[in-house]
């Protein structure tokens, strides 16, 4: 997909997450998200990549989940199981690639916890997220991972880190989306060589099978 829909944005997350569904009629077996996300990791640096290990999907606590309502059972059924959403094969295989392409020193592993935005996170808000055990914070991929999941696909993913969350009260620094952006063009090729050289990996596994 070029770009995605948020949450922020004012779609209702059966939209958000809809084009999932239709990889799923197409055939597509494999589902790949990728996401920009500020560092909550005291160790994360801008530009790491840190491969998603698993998600905490905090608007799901407030019941905003892309499953609820009537559960449609051609896709799945009621009560989908999470606690393997971030393939564990895919997830090794990423951190081989990285070390084939030189680049293991700034990719990571870590728990990514999805917020609704469009606000960046206060400082309070990011030491609390810190201490529900996540790595980093984002606005996005977890409705698409959630209904992926739910009808069967395989998912991996990996967060850019853009910036790196505020904890400090004296810290002049402040998240903005300039910088976002930035960091983004500047990882932008060595995401797209990892996302490819997968995808090559798979290709191969597939046709071995
Ligand atoms: N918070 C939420 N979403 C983000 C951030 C952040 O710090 N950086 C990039 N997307």
């Amino acid at each position: 997909m070029q770009g995605r829909f948020h949450m922020y944005e004012g779609y209702p997350l059966w939209k958000v997450t809809f084009p999932v569904r239709i990889f799923h009629l197409l055939g597509v077996e494999t589902l790949i998200v990728t996401n920009a996300a500020g560092g909550l990791n005291p160790d994360y640096k801008v530009g790491d990549i840190m491969v998603i290990r698993d998600h905490i999907n905090l608007p799901g606590f407030a019941g905003q989940n892309p499953l609820v309502g009537p559960n449609d059972d051609r896709f799945g059924v009621r009560f989908p199981p999470m606690s393997d959403a971030y393939n564990q094969d895919l997830r090794k295989l990423a951190h081989k690639v990285a070390s084939e392409m030189g680049c293991s020193g700034c990719v990571r592993e870590g728990v990514y916890v999805a917020l609704g935005g469009p606000t960046y996170e206060t400082i309070a808000e990011c030491r609390f997220l810190q201490r529900l055990g996540a790595d980093a914070v984002g606005m996005s991929t977890v409705p698409e991972v959630i209904v992926a999941r739910h009808c069967g696909m395989r998912v991996f993913g990996f967060s850019l880190i853009t910036n790196k969350a505020v904890l400090d009260y004296e810290s002049k620094e402040k998240a903005n989306h300039a910088e976002v952006l930035e960091a983004s063009r500047q990882s932008a090729r060595t995401l797209e060589k990892l996302v490819s050289l997968m995808v090559q990996h798979i290709e191969r596994n597939n046709n071995v099978a």
